[in-house]
């Protein structure tokens, strides 16, 4: 199984959202960097990498912790909203399983929200482990699964209820490294010291239309939702629009949107 077409819409479908990302996706995905950060052992003087970084936010964070810090994204405006916004930053164009850097070239690696996106997260971990020196940290964050998601259950209850799968491109598994099981991989690669923390956070969006949101928050869904009929994209709709109004507070909507960090230790490596 390839999944290179659904790599290149991940790539077409970050890069069409890299200047709207801010007042959708960023408003999810910032509420885990404080956790991400501490379990990274962010501290002044570091060297840091934020891979899969989007505009940067986790970088800008840490950079204003007084880290020297870099990002790293496949998707040309991403890198460019982010060097815009955080300056101070030096970000680059690279794909999360090849990185280009050479090996132990930073203390921290993090990454918010990427292994859920990749196609192969294992080998970005590698990678991860790979440009991390001694006493390096790896941490990085991903949605819980539907099960403990109600975020994500509503979306991809919806979805799945009515879309036709093998309509859209073949995807990975978004949830496989979202458990302290599929964090295993960790150590089979060489990480020690692996932890975990949930994160109760809150997807917000306005309460005139929750599928209209998703459509621009969300890269994954679309491309599902895309590759269906008229008739079947009016049904999610209408689905997820029901399902929301239980989540109505004021003029927004408010889902619980839970996700794990987690944080692992290269230790020191033998000479
Ligand atoms: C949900 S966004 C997360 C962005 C940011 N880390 C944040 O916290 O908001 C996922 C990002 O991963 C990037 N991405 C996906 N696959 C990638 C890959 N193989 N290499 C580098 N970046 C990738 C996308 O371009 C996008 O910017």
């Amino acid at each position: 199984m390839t999944y290179d077409d659904f790599r290149a819409g991940e790539l077409q479908g970050w890069d069409a959202r890299a200047n709207t990302y801010e007042t959708a996706t960023a408003r999810a995905t910032v509420q885990s960097i404080p956790d991400l950060l501490a379990a990274a052992r962010v501290a002044p003087g570091k060297r840091l990498l934020d891979v899969c970084c989007g505009p940067g936010f986790a970088a800008g964070a840490a950079a204003a912790l007084g880290v020297e810090a870099h990002g790293v994204d496949f998707a040309p405006g991403m890198v460019r909203a982010a060097q815009a916004r955080f300056p101070c930053v030096t970000f680059v164009e690279g794909d999360a399983e090849n990185l280009p850097f050479d090996d132990a070239s930073f203390d921290v690696v993090v990454c918010n929200f990427g292994v859920n996106h990749v196609t192969d997260p294992v080998r970005a971990a590698r990678e991860a482990y790979r440009v991390l020196g001694p006493d390096g940290y790896y941490a990085y964050s991903a949605w819980l699964p539907p099960e403990q998601n109600p975020a994500f259950k509503l979306i991809f209850g919806s979805v799945g209820t009515y879309a036709d799968m093998s309509a859209a491109p073949p995807a990975p598994d978004q949830f496989a490294l979202a458990c302290t099981e599929g964090a295993r991989f960790l150590t089979d690669i060489g990480f020690m010291e692996i932890a975990h923390r949930t994160v109760q956070g809150i997807l917000c969006a306005p309460a005139s239309g929750l599928f209209d949101y998703l459509m621009r928050w969300s890269v994954r869904m679309p491309l599902i939702v895309q590759n269906q009929s008229e008739a079947v994209r009016e049904k999610i709709r209408k689905a997820i629009e029901t399902e929301a109004r239980a989540f109505i507070v004021g003029d927004e909507i408010r889902i619980p949107l839970l996700s794990i960090v987690v944080s692992s230790h290269k230790g020191e490596v033998a000479s």
